[in-house]
């Protein structure tokens, strides 16, 4: 394996911090790292947010439910972003331009959403496998798809900059074991050519490892593993809150899906 391979491989997120700051040097090469990921027609449809306020980070912790984002040395927000865009057609009168030819000015809809979506996680995952190539560990935090209103304030977000991804980064403490987390066999995960559904028998074998792992849990609350990743993932409140929030996030794409006629 060469050396970024290595890194990729061994990588495993991290929640506990040491007690040490990450240099500005370093902070600014994760985040240009993160600007090297490959971008759709090379927009940059994403904004990095640098959360460096305690007070912004303490709140976020609430928020998202992970104590640790008050802790972390460096908290990068990833917003897919096409607010700059929408501005930037704005100053250079292109809704007037439109509407003084007949043509329709179109604003951000659900497909750009996507693209921003995929830029700003190309951005993070690269700001990712930079850190961890440096020595600094990092974790993502799903949750801050939630909220989405108090996120918005906290962070002044206009209505097309989108708060998808929260990288929580830092150094980890001395003696801390890592824990390189076990993945599915490959074959459930790479098909060739069509997409295969799995049988019973596939679908039982498949999280085997898991299974094994969380033996004393599942014996505890007396459930299977499926009731169980159900309840966490699709059915706990903190999935209720984010189906809610992520429709107040998705309302200006897709209302924006028309096609509008500034005449
Ligand atoms: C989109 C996304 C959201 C995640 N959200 C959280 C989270 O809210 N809290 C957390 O502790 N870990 C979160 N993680 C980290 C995963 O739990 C972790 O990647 C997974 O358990 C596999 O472990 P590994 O990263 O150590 O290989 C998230 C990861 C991703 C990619």
């Amino acid at each position: 394996m060469n050396e970024t391979l290595q890194v990729i491989d061994g990588r495993a997120s991290l929640r506990h911090y040491a007690d040490r700051p990450i240099g500005r040097p370093d902070i600014e090469r994760i985040v240009e790292s993160a600007m090297r990921a490959p971008t759709a027609g090379n927009m940059m449809l994403y904004t990095i947010l640098e959360v460096a306020d305690p007070a912004k980070k303490a709140r976020l912790a609430e928020t998202c439910g992970h104590s640790f984002i008050a802790a972390a040395p460096l908290v990068l927000l990833f917003l897919a972003d096409m607010q700059r865009w929408v501005d930037f057609f704005d100053s250079n009168g292109v809704p007037a331009s439109c509407a003084k030819e007949g043509r329709a000015y179109r604003t951000p809809d659900a497909g750009k959403l996507l693209m921003a979506c995929s830029d700003a996680l190309a951005a993070a995952e690269n700001s990712v496998i930079a850190a961890e190539s440096i020595g600094v560990g990092s974790c993502y935090v799903g949750d801050i798809l939630g909220h989405a209103e108090e996120h918005r304030t906290l962070f002044d977000l206009p209505e097309f900059a989108l708060p998808l991804a929260l990288v929580c980064y830092g150094y980890r403490p001395k003696g801390a074991a890592s824990e390189r987390a076990e993945r599915f066999d490959a074959k459930y995960i790479h098909h060739r050519d069509a997409y295969r559904r799995f049988s019973q028998g596939q679908l039982v074998e498949m999280p085997a490892h898991i299974e094994a792992k969380s033996a004393r849990v599942l014996a505890e609350r007396k459930t299977s593993l499926a009731e169980l990743t159900y309840r966490n993932f699709m059915a706990s409140p903190a999935a209720c809150e984010q189906r809610r929030s992520v429709a107040t996030l998705l309302a200006p794409w897709l209302r924006s899906g028309d096609t509008h006629r500034n005449s």
